[in-house]
């Protein structure tokens, strides 16, 4: 009788999966169950689940010394994931189920006390992981078999319980069928962003042409005005003019998704996603952390999609603080004592903001009634270097009553026309980036844009020079304009941005 079981499993860090390997050995030495290999504790208490499950379930458990190795040991191993596995490796060494049959599929999920499998966290991204590393088969649980099917060149086994996953592996075991326990019903959260158009606002064209842009550009935006001009709107209607996702990104949108806990559903979503974090979030929040298993925050969440931060000012200066590495990077770090988990946060940051804390500042038809310093204040509490990062800066109005009313015969864009405008701009702006590492006019340099062999003619950039020389314009703000000038003559179908294309992307932001 073979002694010693093998299987694999898969540790999860940040979103990437590593193939662990779980091995168990039965000695005839006092009765015992130890599991060594840096487990946490909730894979400490997978002995005791393990156990009970076994034993619960009729596939009897070894009275004697079972050791359990989880190797490399040097790779940090969170959570209740590998129960599966570890139950496995100890039928197999036992001899109830094959041993070869157990050695050549891998194994997530966590065992309940009476033998059923709970569906996980993260199991696409360990999938993937598993797929990636050469596993042909995985096996999880019920309510993950779904999940799990996503990913494409593995063979998917969902298993009820630690029952039939023996009677899979050649258990001699009569079936006994139980209710596979499913994750919460939950619906797959409907992306607003997909049932609102933007052809239900009326009037703010240039904030409708701000998105538009920010959407061509990958540019990042802070909308500023007073409550109701629409901000919360336009904002929540940008995710709609972006293009599908790439099938790498809807993977990796999904990953998150399923590693924060949330429903995925059973096909893909190639829409971008949207966050919008409360201001009250904390700063793990928005980027991710929890004890055990660390979970992605908001803004890695909203990853190949768009971070909006309405009453961007209430946010705690921490929070705000915390935006700035995934900004500058596009990645986010979180240190543990023994390891580091990375997070991809490549969003599209839109901010929202009342001129003042009682919002009035600015519009025509009401008072403010702050006092000036604290007027200062609450827009100084967005910092500089988060502010420089934004390309497009736009001050927006409450539409009136008047205007209300007249537009209700003018054209409007809906977020279709919209978006299809988007996947040509992108496109060509790929096509002139194609010889450098930027894909988007938001992530290209501006020092690239002002080389002497792209530069624009002084006809073209009168008006931005001019306000350089003025002190109207900083450095910065000067390559934040070419930046979007650029987008709008992508929109408009140009090769390069003319007079007209710089002075409407120098409006797009200097409106503060
Ligand atoms: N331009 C507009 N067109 C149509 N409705 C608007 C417009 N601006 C504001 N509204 C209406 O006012 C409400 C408040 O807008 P909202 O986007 O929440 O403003 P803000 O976020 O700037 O306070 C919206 O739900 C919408 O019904
Ligand atoms: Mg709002």
């Amino acid at each position: 009788m073979m002694a010693v079981g093998h299987t694999a499993s898969v540790a999860l860090l940040g979103l990437t999966g590593s193939l662990v390997q779980v091995e168990a050995d039965i000695s005839s030495n006092l009765p015992g169950f130890t599991i060594i290999g840096l487990p946490d504790t909730a894979l400490g208490e997978a002995r005791d689940r393990v156990r009970a499950a076994a034993t619960n379930s009729g596939c009897g458990f070894p009275t004697r010394k079972i050791t359990v190795n989880l190797s490399p040991a040097a790779l940090p191993k969170h959570g209740s994931g590998f129960d599966l596995a570890i139950a496995m490796a100890i039928l197999a060494a036992e001899g109830t189920v094959s041993g070869q049959s157990v050695q050549r599929v891998v194994h997530l999920g966590e065992l309940g006390l009476d033998g059923r499998l709970r569906p996980t966290t993260g199991i696409l991204p360990a999938v993937l992981a598993a797929a990636r590393a050469g596993a042909e088969t995985v096996m999880v649980p019920t309510g993950n078999a779904d999940e799990a099917a996503l990913v494409p060149g593995i063979r998917v086994i969902g298993v009820p319980s630690v029952r039939d996953a023996a009677i899979w592996h050649g258990a001699e075991f009569d079936p006994v069928p139980v209710d596979p326990i499913l994750a919460p019903q939950r619906a797959v959260a409907e992306n607003d962003g997909e049932r609102l158009d933007l052809a239900d606002i009326v009037g703010n064209e240039d904030a409708i042409e701000a998105m538009l842009v920010a959407a061509a550009g990958g540019h990042h935006a802070f909308l500023l005005g007073p409550p109701g001009a629409g901000k919360t709107m336009l904002a929540a209607r940008l995710p709609g003019l972006l293009p599908d996702l790439e099938p790498q990104e809807a993977l990796e949108v999904s990953s998150l998704r399923s590693l924060a806990g949330l429903p995925v559903g059973s096909e893909l979503s190639s829409r971008p996603p949207l966050e919008s974090p409360h201001h009250t979030a904390t700063a793990a929040s928005l980027v991710g952390g929890g004890s055990g298993a660390i979970r992605p925050g908001a803004a890695a969440r909203a990853s190949h999609g768009v971070l909006f931060m309405d009453e961007a000012p209430e946010f705690s200066p921490v929070v705000l603080d915390a935006l700035r590495q995934p900004l500058e990077s596009g990645v986010i770090t979180i240190h543990r004592a023994n390891a580091v988990a990375y997070f991809p946060a490549r969003f599209q940051l839109v901010l929202a903001a009342n001129p003042c804390p009682c919002g009035q500042y600015g519009a025509s038809d009401s008072e403010c009634v702050c006092p000036p310093a604290s007027r200062r204040r609450y827009l100084a509490r967005l910092s500089g270097p988060l502010l420089d990062r934004i390309d497009i800066q736009l001050r927006v109005a409450r539409v009136t009553a008047a205007r209300l009313r007249l537009s209700d015969e003018a054209p409007r864009l809906s977020s279709a026309d919209a978006r299809t405008r988007v996947v040509q701009a992108r496109a060509a702006a790929r096509e002139r980036l194609a010889a450098t590492p930027w894909k988007l006019n938001s992530e290209v340099p501006g020092s690239w844009l002002r080389e002497p062999s792209r530069r624009l003619s002084p006809a073209t950039t009168a008006s931005i020079d001019r306000a350089l020389e003025r002190g109207g314009l900083t450095m910065r703000g000067y390559d934040r304009v070419l930046r979007l000038g650029y987008t709008i003559a992508d929109l408009d179908g140009a090769s390069r941005p003319t007079a007209d294309h710089i002075g409407r992307a120098l409006y797009l932001r200097r409106s503060l």
